[in-house]
């Protein structure tokens, strides 16, 4: 890819959202029908012509910007070729040589769930490299939990300071170092940070990295501005959780004009890529038996189901035929609240079926957005950190497939 600046590529982006918020913006469950007019009838038409493979492909698109069919409208092929282009990024520059160096990979991280082996095996490396070339003086993991980020690159030299709100997960960081008999004892910091004060007492006067993987919310927004405070230091952020972030924590750049909303951020936390089409099948299902519930309790009890009541239901692990008389079976429980029991099916039959296919259709394309939305929220982040006057790259690190939070801020001073 072309490399674009992060001032360009966050006005392109703001742009192009504007442009298309009539199909991101709203919301099908809180206002539908409306937004199902929004798209256009060729799409609908398409979708429902489509094989699961076919809409699973379209879908990924954003991720491999491979397998359009030939014959999907021109309208829309042109909007994910657009989506594909502005979300796409630099890939991370990642050398291996250090799960081979160091045994505390093929001992502890290789053996890791499969997500956390992936991503420490590509950013512990990554990072001990810039540690040793920037002869860094203190590396910090900020809400680092068990220390593993830490663990990964314990090779370095620099004094290590891991920060996590939890003694817990601390300790267990620390007992690592000693177990793996690492040359130097991991200094741990039990803080809850609620703000970007947290880094004042460290008297950080030498070269820092701080460093935060999957900080959920604004915990990522404290951090970048904690560490980027002082010019002189290097920063790497993973954000997580989007739709924990509070509104003043949105527009950091003062770039955007759309503030997201709750169900904006939501949409930015929808899969990236899919292990495999089982995945994204099971995903089809699954969205439409929650669509068909919100109905059907609106229905019974003219009113908006509660998310608490929703997430109560069991959705079946393998589901390759959306069947909504087994869904009632495995959940008869929590069915009884509808009234008198032996009408729901009818009234799913008769009324909600449809209208659930429906809301997923439109879903299904508002998804298509969801990379979109991710990356203006990182671009405001990283574009925050320049304006502080540090050099910024936003990259991709991790598979999308293993681990959908895969995009890191990185600020370095070289
Ligand atoms: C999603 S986990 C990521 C852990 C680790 N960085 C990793 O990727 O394996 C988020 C971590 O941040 C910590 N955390 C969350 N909110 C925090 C807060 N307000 N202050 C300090 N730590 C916090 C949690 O205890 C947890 O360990």
């Amino acid at each position: 890819m072309l490399t674009v600046d992060i001032h360009s590529q966050l006005k392109d982006l703001d742009e192009f959202l504007d442009c298309h918020k009539y199909l991101w913006q709203p919301k099908m469950l809180a206002g539908y029908p409306d937004p199902l007019r929004n798209i256009p009838e060729s799409w609908v038409t398409f979708y429902r012509n489509s094989s699961i493979d076919q809409l699973c492909d379209l879908s990924v698109f954003k991720s491999t910007g491979k397998d359009l069919l030939c014959d999907m409208p021109d309208s829309l092929r042109q909007l994910v070729e657009n989506l594909f282009q502005l979300c796409d990024l630099p890939r991370a520059n990642i050398s291996s040589d250090l799960i081979e160096e160091d045994d505390i990979y093929k001992k502890q991280i290789l053996k890791l769930s499969v997500k956390k082996a992936h991503e420490f095996s590509l950013l512990g490396p990554y990072i001990k490299e810039h540690l040793d070339r920037l002869k860094i003086k203190n590396f910090i993991d900020v809400g680092g939990g068990k220390g593993f980020l830490s663990l990964a690159v314990s090779s370095c030299t620099c004094r290590q300071i891991l920060i996590d709100q939890n003694r817990n997960l601390l300790n267990k960081g620390k007992g690592y170092f000693k177990r793996w008999k690492r040359s130097k004892d991991l200094e741990c910091h039990e803080i809850f940070i609620d703000s970007d004060l947290f880094l004042d007492n460290f008297m950080l006067t030498e070269k820092s990295l701080i460093a935060g993987l999957h900080l959920c919310g604004d915990l990522s927004v404290y951090q970048i501005s904690a560490a980027s405070k002082n010019k002189d230091v290097n920063l790497i952020n993973f954000g997580c959780c989007y739709h924990r972030i509070s509104a003043s924590n949105l527009n950091l750049s003062g770039m955007c004009r759309h503030i997201l909303r709750p169900t904006d951020l939501r949409l930015a936390l929808s899969p990236f890529a899919y292990k495999s089409m089982d995945t994204f099948s099971n995903n089809q299902i699954k969205n439409h038996y929650r669509y068909a519930l919100y109905c059907l309790y609106q229905y019974f009890f003219n009113e908006v189901p509660a998310k608490s009541f929703l997430n109560k239901f069991d959705y079946p692990v393998i589901a390759k035929v959306a069947d909504f008389s087994e869904f009632i079976d495995i959940n008869l429980n929590n069915f009884n609240c509808f009234n008198p029991m032996n009408r729901v099916m009818k009234v799913y039959e008769d009324k909600i079926s449809e209208l659930a296919s429906e809301m997923e259709i439109f879903e299904f394309f508002r998804r298509l957005f969801s990379r979109a939305i991710e990356l203006y929220i990182i671009l405001d982040r990283a574009k925050y950190i320049e304006n502080k006057g540090l050099s910024t790259e936003v990259l991709q690190f991790f598979d999308g497939r293993v681990s959908p939070r895969n995009i890191g801020i990185v600020a370095l001073n070289l």
